[in-house]
This record gives C-alpha cells, structure tokens and sequence, in this order.
C-alpha cells in the first residue's frame, strides 16, 4: 500500500442522484449546468481504438463507462473537427466534419448516443475566432481581392518599406505563439492577421455574414442534440478601430486592442439571441484577458448571455514580471487565495464561476499547485478537495483524476506543441543552452497535460496498440487507471466520492463563500454557507506543518468533518496541526 492511501474518506451527506430532492428545500436558481461535474476529454490523448496511435472518437465511446463509474455530468470535448493540426484541432478546416484521425460522423452520433444513455451531457469546443488557413473560405480569400471571402478575414496593406516591396507589418500586434501576428500572402500582397499561429487566420467578426454562418453552425450542431460550447477565446473575436498599435511591454502586444474589444460583448449578446436563447445548454466562454467587470457583463440574466467564463487570473498568478507565459515567477498562496475570492464574491449573483487548475493548455495542476513527488496522492486529493467546494462548475481535466504529472522532457525533439516548438526556435537563436531552455518547457509546455491518459501499466499505458503520437509519461508504472480503482483508498475513488458528496450536499454547490485567514502563506480555509448548513474546507498547500486556528468569528455548537484526506482524530476543527499537503472539510451546526 502506498502511504497517504486507506486514510482518506468523504462522507456524502445524502445520495447522489436525489439532487432533485434537496435542493428545492433552499431558496437558489437552481441550473443543472452549476449542479455539474464537467470532465475534459483531449480525445488526441484519451483512447485509440485503432492502432493508429491518435486518440479518437471510438475511444472515447469504449471508455463511457468509466466515466460513468466516476460519476462525472458533462463531457467538454476538445476540437474533433476536420482539421489538418497546425494546432491540435484549433484550426478547423470543416465546421462540419470529423477528422478523420477521429473517425467519422457516424462515431460521432453514436457518442453522442452513448452519453446520453448515461446520462451524461456533450459540450463542444466553438473556435470561431479563427479557422485553419486551409478553411474554404480563406483558400477563396487568398486567392483574390474580389473574392465573396475576401472579407472574411482581416487584411492589411504592409506599412512603409520593408523587404521585397512588402513592407512592415500593419501594426506591433504578436501572435500568442511567438512572433508578428501578420502574415505576408504573396498572392494578392497584403498581410492577413492572425493571433495565434499563421496557419489560423483571425475572421473578420465585423462582417454579418461571417457572423451568420457561424450561428447557422452552432444551430447545425445544437439540432443535433448537443449541449452547449466551450467558446474558445470569444473575449478575441473583436479588433479595435483601425487596429492600433499595442504597448510592447505588456505581456502580450496589442492585447488592450483586441481582448474584450469595442463590440465584444454585442457579438456575444447577438449570439445569444440568435443561437442559444430558449435552448437548454450550458455555455463557458474562455477569456484569457477578462476582468471580473467584464465577466460580469458577458455572464448572468442581464448580461450577455453566457453561463460561465474561465479566466486567467489565477492560472497566470506565477509568470515573471513581464508578464510572458515562458517566464517564471514566484507562487504565492495569500495572492492566488485573494484572486480566487474576488472571483468567488465577485460572481455572486452576477453569474458563475468555472473552477478549474488546468486544462489541456497548462501544465499538470498537480506539479504546478501540488507536490507531484513525495505528496503526490496527499496533495492530488487536497487540490481536488478545493475543486469541489469552492462555489462554481468544477472542471476535471482527463488524468487529474488519477493524478498524473509533468511528463519528463529530456530532449528538444519531444516538444510536439507549437507554442512550444516556437519557443525553443526563439531560445535557440537567442543562444541559450538546451538544459535552460528544456527547464522552462518542463515547466510550462503544454505538452504536459496532453501525453496518453494512462490506463494501465503496460507498454504504451494501454492507451493505444501502435506507436503514440506523443511519448507517454514514464510514471504509468505507478500512476494508472487500473492501479487506481484497484485500491479503495485512491486518488480516483476520492474524486468519485467527492463527485457525489457535492452532488448531495447543496451548501456545496450554492451556498456563499468567505475567505478566513487571508494572509496565511500556507493554509486556504473558507466557509460555504447556505441558510443554516456550513461548511468549512482546510487545505494545507505546503509540503509543513503549520497549525490552523479557526477564528473567533466562526461558532458552531458541533463539527463533523465529512472530507479528509489522511486519517483524523478528535482534534479540530478549533485548532489543529496540519499534515504536508492535509485537506478537511467539516459541517457546522
Ligand atoms: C485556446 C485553446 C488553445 C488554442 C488557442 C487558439 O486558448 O484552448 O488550445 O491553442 O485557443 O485556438
């Protein structure tokens, strides 16, 4: 047995599945999408059901019953469409086809299907801010400028001389990956933006018709029974007025111009009157550069629209001064506690919050916010304690569940992510060396969450019978599936009875939150209230032993504490030493 297991215990006040029953007895706007549990599937990395060492859709189908075992409500399903991958899927070539390294539509029904009986609910990724520049509509773009698809996408003259009579880039803008966010089209002479890689032109959302097509989508795919979107960087889709310059010390030139831009929020609202109002689906926008004013504005009954957003603010928390992803910096606990509580207080009746600590474009939570050596189990499940007890749609990300970790990069030539790749060109030409330039892309490479889910302990972790497309964790030895449900004591089991305890116990999901002990540099401690039912989560994020004292302000006549992740005795919750990396959640009467 490994230590830190058998300790461990959550204690569902209720049953799972009599959600129905409880929560109508409390005075909230009950939604089924903020009573859920959403797990992530990067299908590229989930199962390969044909050798061919690409994740894909049948994969996905054959494993619909472990997600069933977990208990999980939703399925956000990363990009499946037609693409040819300069982005994993990001660029999408075919709004309504599957790519074929998936399968077929056929597949895709059939999941579809298959979810439903189980009752759970498909989201789709909506990337609508760009398509692939291999898209229809751009290959009749850049064929001419009386093209109908001309307008499409956004086009510029260079500026001023510049080699080959091309000129400058239009403005200063970067792309997310490195470099200018103009690319140079031979064929008609003029730039096209993008902001993410040159083969993802950025379309043009001040064109109805650009706008029509994409509602026509989503209604294409909403009639097919799906359940809503994860909106890939929807704060993007607007471009500033004559598309200014950007301050070139911000951590991402241009951004003031183009996230939450001038008619971002009527583009979203229109979206919502045209597609999404009167159907029963759940929508997260990803908004890499929203504030919570702004949060607020797209989200909730007078907003435009949107159930959820994911922000950055405390995903960012750790970058260097400048504010670039490939920089380090240091992680403090009283700065990510405080931007947490603004988000949680902040959203109070003025929408919802997605809790999520990764995602297929971070690193591993728990080698980023955890311990993924010695405490590793303590602190996968003290990090999931977290995600279920803060208020808000929690987000579980493919293999978090089983605790896995950064993958162990030890040459240049095992880097596959683009934003990546385009890093270590930039590092080489810079002249650093190999082992700097491999520390920051351990560290940060996206590369990370998207190794093989690891399902068991055989050579390619039982993830696919052929050569992966990317190399698997050499930690599936110990960190797998099979191992997991295997032992009662698990992180996996701790996620499963966590799942069921939130969907029992309603101060869990609804009831207001309040930050105790703000400034303690190593213990996160909150109160959830809902009428008279509290609940009080302890998270030690430190490998120590400090002690936790409960302030004066918060009485209580009795304490049970329903969640713990080692075993407890009668002290607490008052005062108590914690243990590295110790979770509790206690009720109070
Ligand atoms: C989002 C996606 C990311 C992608 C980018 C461009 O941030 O999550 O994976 O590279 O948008 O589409």
């Amino acid at each position: 047995m490994e230590r830190g297991e058998s300790q461990s215990s959550v204690d569902p006040s209720g049953d799972a599945g009599e959600v129905a029953d409880w929560a109508d007895a409390f005075d909230v706007n009950r939604e089924w999408w903020r009573e859920a549990v959403v797990y992530q599937i990067y299908p590229r990395s989930f199962f390969d059901s044909d050798g061919d060492g690409i994740g894909d859709l049948r994969g996905v189908e054959a494993k619909l019953d472990y997600l069933d075992a977990l208990g999980v409500d939703v399925v956000w399903l990363n990009p499946v469409y037609d693409s040819p991958n300069a982005d994993n899927g990001y660029d999408i070539r075919d709004y309504r086809a599957i790519m074929a390294e998936f399968g077929t539509m056929d597949d895709f029904d059939r999941l579809l299907d298959g979810l439903h009986d189980r009752d759970i609910r498909l989201i789709m990724d909506l990337v609508v801010n760009h398509t692939s520049d291999e898209h229809e509509w751009f290959r009749q773009a850049r064929e001419s400028e009386d093209s109908e698809y001309r307008d499409f996408y956004i086009w510029r003259e260079g500026r001023g001389d510049g080699p080959g009579g091309k000129g400058k880039p239009p403005n200063n803008w970067e792309s997310a990956f490195g470099g200018s966010a103009w690319s140079y089209d031979e064929r008609t002479e003029a730039y096209y933006l993008h902001l993410f890689d040159e083969k993802q032109p950025d379309l043009n959302w001040r064109n109805p018709e650009v706008r029509e097509r994409i509602y026509d989508m989503m209604r294409w795919w909403l009639d097919k029974g799906i359940d809503g979107f994860r909106m890939d960087v929807i704060d993007l889709i607007s471009k500033a007025d004559g598309l200014p310059d950007g301050d070139p010390d911000s951590g991402w030139t241009g951004a003031e111009h183009f996230m939450t831009g001038p008619r971002a929020h009527e583009y979203v609202a229109e979206m919502y009157e045209e597609v999404l109002e009167g159907r029963d689906v759940m929508t997260v926008g990803e908004m890499p550069g929203a504030s919570i004013e702004q949060a607020q504005q797209y989200l909730g009954p007078d907003g435009d629209g949107l159930n959820m957003v994911f922000h950055f603010e405390h995903v960012t928390l750790d970058y260097g001064e400048s504010g670039d992803r490939w920089t380090v910096g240091e992680f403090s606990l009283p700065e990510f506690k405080r931007v947490l509580s603004k988000w949680q207080n902040g959203l109070h009746g003025e929408g919802w919050n997605s809790v999520y600590l990764g995602n297929h474009d971070w690193p591993r939570m728990l080698s980023r916010f955890g311990d993924d050596g010695l405490y590793r189990i303590e602190s996968a499940k003290m990090l999931a304690t977290m995600l279920f007890t803060l208020r808000g749609t929690p987000y579980v990300y493919q293999g978090d569940e089983i605790g896995m970790t950064n993958f162990p990069f030890e040459r240049e030539s095992q880097v596959q992510d683009v934003s990546a790749r385009n890093f270590v060109q930039r590092k080489r030409e810079e002249g650093w060396e190999t082992d700097e330039i491999l520390e920051i892309v351990s560290y940060r490479s996206r590369d990370n969450a998207r190794t093989p889910m690891q399902w068991d302990d055989s050579e390619n972790a039982g993830f696919t019978e052929g050569e992966p497309w990317i190399p698997v964790n050499p930690n599936h030895d110990a960190v797998n599936v099979a191992d997991a449900r295997a032992r009662d004591d698990s992180i996996w089991h701790y996620y499963r009875e966590l799942i069921e305890f939130r969907q029992a116990t309603p101060a869990a999901i609804y009831g207001d939150y309040e930050l105790l002990l703000p400034d303690d540099p190593d213990v996160y401690a909150y109160l959830r209230t809902l009428d008279d039912d509290r609940l009080l989560t302890v998270l030690n994020f430190d490998e120590g032993t400090p002690t936790f004292s409960l302030p004066g302000s918060v009485d209580y006549d009795d304490a049970e504490c329903v969640v713990h992740n080692y075993a407890i005795d009668a002290e607490g919750p008052q005062s108590f030493e914690m243990r590295p990396y110790e979770a509790r959640v206690y009720e109070l009467d």
